[in-house]
Order: structure tokens, then C-alpha cells, then sequence
């Protein structure tokens, strides 16, 4: 009974161990890092160095150097990556993005989809207006033919 309960004391100070090294980067630590010789990406509020890893990419080097040093969420995700690929990133991995930069991401995306819905808006317009323009023009050609 107290062999168990040593291992499990034992247990509980790695878990804690761990939680204390995981390390935190900003953006702009992480934009330092966006050389082909010191590559580091973010994914999902992770960072990876991929250094290692640039020359091994099967989607190539030059899509990697293009998204070095900032969050590449979105194109890793548009890629639709395997769930190896998914695995291969754990070997890269080095930290956690600081709490104060996840926050300006999620902002910025409300802004996005913001500007979308009101272009989205814009689009039906001018094309709705043409029609009823359209439409007029129409009736009022018929009118001037049934009349001549
Ligand atoms: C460190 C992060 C990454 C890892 C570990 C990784 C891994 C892989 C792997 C294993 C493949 C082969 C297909 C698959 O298994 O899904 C692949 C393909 C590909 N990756 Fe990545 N990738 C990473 C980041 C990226 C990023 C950020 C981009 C885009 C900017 C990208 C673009 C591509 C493309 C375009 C292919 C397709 C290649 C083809 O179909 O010929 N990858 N990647």
C-alpha cells in the first residue's frame, strides 16, 4: 500500500515538472525565426522549428519559407494534411504562443468575416439593381412596340 502510493506522488511531480517547462513565445519572437537556416511556425497556438524538417517537406521547401516566422494555421489546414503529417509536427514542437497573442488572432478574424459578410452584401446588390433596371427597360420597349 505505501509502494503505491510513493508511485503515485512520484507521478504527480512529473506531471508538474512538465507543466513547467513548456516555454512561451510572442509573435514577434517567433517572426525573429523566418530563415530558411531558422525556420519556426505557428499552428493551432503552437510553435514549431522546423529547421530540420524544411528539406524533408513533401509539399516542398518554398511553401514553409513563405509562411516562416508567422501562423500558418490556415494553410496547413487548407492543405488538408494527412494525420501523419499531424503526428510529424509533434517531433518539431517547442512551445506554446503567449496567451497575449491569441487573443489579437481571434479579433482579427471577427474583423475578417465582418468585411466578408458586408462585400457578400455589396456583391447581391449591384447585380439586383441591374435586374429591375433590366426589367423596366423591358416593359417599356413592349409598351413603345404595341403602341407604334
Ligand atoms: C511543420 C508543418 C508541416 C508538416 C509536418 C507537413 C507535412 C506534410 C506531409 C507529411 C505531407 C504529405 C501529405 C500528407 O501526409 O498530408 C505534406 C504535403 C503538403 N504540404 Fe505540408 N506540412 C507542414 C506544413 C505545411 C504548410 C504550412 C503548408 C502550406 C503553406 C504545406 C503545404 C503542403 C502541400 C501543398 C502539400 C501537398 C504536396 C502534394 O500533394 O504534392 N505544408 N505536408
Amino acid at each position: 500500500m505505501g509502494e503505491a502510493t510513493e508511485s503515485s506522488v512520484k507521478r504527480e511531480n512529473q506531471d508538474a515538472k512538465d507543466e513547467d517547462t513548456v516555454k512561451y513565445y510572442t509573435r514577434e519572437e517567433v517572426q525573429n525565426h523566418n530563415m530558411s537556416n531558422d525556420t519556426w511556425l505557428i499552428i493551432h497556438d503552437k510553435v514549431y522549428d522546423i529547421t530540420r524538417f524544411m528539406e524533408e517537406h513533401p509539399g516542398g521547401e518554398e511553401v514553409l519559407l513563405e509562411q516562416a516566422g508567422a501562423d500558418a494555421t490556415e494553410s496547413f489546414e487548407d492543405v488538408g494534411h494527412s494525420t501523419d503529417a499531424r503526428e510529424m509536427l509533434q517531433q518539431y514542437y517547442i512551445g506554446e504562443l503567449h496567451m497575449d497573442d491569441r487573443n489579437k488572432v481571434s479579433k482579427k478574424e471577427v474583423y475578417i468575416t465582418t468585411s466578408k459578410d458586408s462585400r457578400s452584401w455589396s456583391s447581391w446588390l449591384i447585380p439586383g439593381l441591374a435586374a429591375v433596371l433590366v426589367g423596366f427597360m423591358y416593359r417599356y420597349y413592349m409598351l413603345e412596340h404595341r403602341s407604334s
